[in-house]
């Protein structure tokens, strides 16, 4: 069968090796605006819409992550990028060590963004199809509406209130097929730290100090699996420091794309 390439979206035209961005679940290319406006020098930035989300079909696969990555290099190659720094926020992070391990030629570099590289525990695999089931018998996003209580850092939610309403926007956006197709996908993926261990380009590990979803300890294992990560660990920020902080996660992608130049 065949499908619709995934959607991508040049933020920035500009020169040098590409970065481009993978979005968190259940979000859309919409959640790394700030970040692409806040990238030092002019680099060239692209943004993906993962299958089922924002304005990108279904893949016509079974869910799986691997299935999100081979699109995603299907799509980026269409759009004539042979070779990126890809960064990845959470889901998106879990699509960017699928690809470096798939499409090993196309990273040149990794930005693991408040994301992990284990795999789900049975009570979150549990969870996850739990949800999934609930936005198709449901036909509603509503199982996954509360999300930014959760995704938002403690500070952000006090201090930075008008972005608990735009992130529950963006998710009311998202339709309910692709929710399910992203959590089960989620919930069948392997642990790749492996992928890390043999990744010899540039990493940066960001994470947001009060991130309570992929939490600073999943990004010290990330650090300490790859040969050449720096640990970027953001305060007064949750698990959306790309949202909650731009400008500090432009500063740690813009770190690895002028590495990944060298
Ligand atoms: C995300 O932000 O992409 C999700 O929190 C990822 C997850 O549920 O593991």
């Amino acid at each position: 069968m065949t499908t619709a390439p995934l959607e991508t979206y040049t933020l920035r035209e500009g020169y040098g090796t590409p970065l481009v961005l993978l979005h968190g679940f259940p979000l859309d290319h919409r959640m790394w605006a700030d970040v692409a406006a806040a990238l030092p020098g002019e680099p060239t930035v692209v943004a993906v819409d993962l299958p089922g989300l924002g304005a990108s079909p279904l893949t016509g696969k079974p869910p799986s992550i691997e299935a999100s990555a081979d699109a995603t290099a299907a799509a980026l190659t269409a759009a004539g990028i042979t070779r990126a720094v890809v960064a990845g926020l959470s889901m998106g992070g879990y699509v960017a060590l699928a690809l470096a391990e798939r499409h090993a030629s196309l990273v040149a570099g990794l930005g693991l963004v408040d994301t992990k590289s284990t795999a789900d525990t049975d009570d979150a695999r549990a969870n996850r199809l739990r949800i999934a089931d609930e936005a198709e018998r449901s036909q509603t996003v509503d199982a996954v509406l509360g999300m930014p209580g959760a995704m938002l850092g403690e500070t952000s939610k006090a201090a930075r209130k008008p972005l608990t309403a735009r992130v529950e926007e963006w998710i009311r956006g998202q339709r309910p097929d692709g929710v399910a197709w992203s959590q089960r996908a989620m919930a069948s993926r392997p642990d790749r730290t492996h992928v890390l261990e043999g990744f010899a380009g540039p990493v940066a590990v960001v994470v947001g100090e009060e991130d309570v979803i992929t939490p600073v300890g999943e990004a010290e294992h990330m650090a300490a699996a790859a040969a050449s990560a720096q640990l970027v660990q953001v305060p007064g920020v949750g698990h959306l420091s790309a949202v909650e902080d731009p400008a500090a996660v432009a500063d740690a992608l813009a770190d690895v794309l002028a590495r990944a130049a060298v």
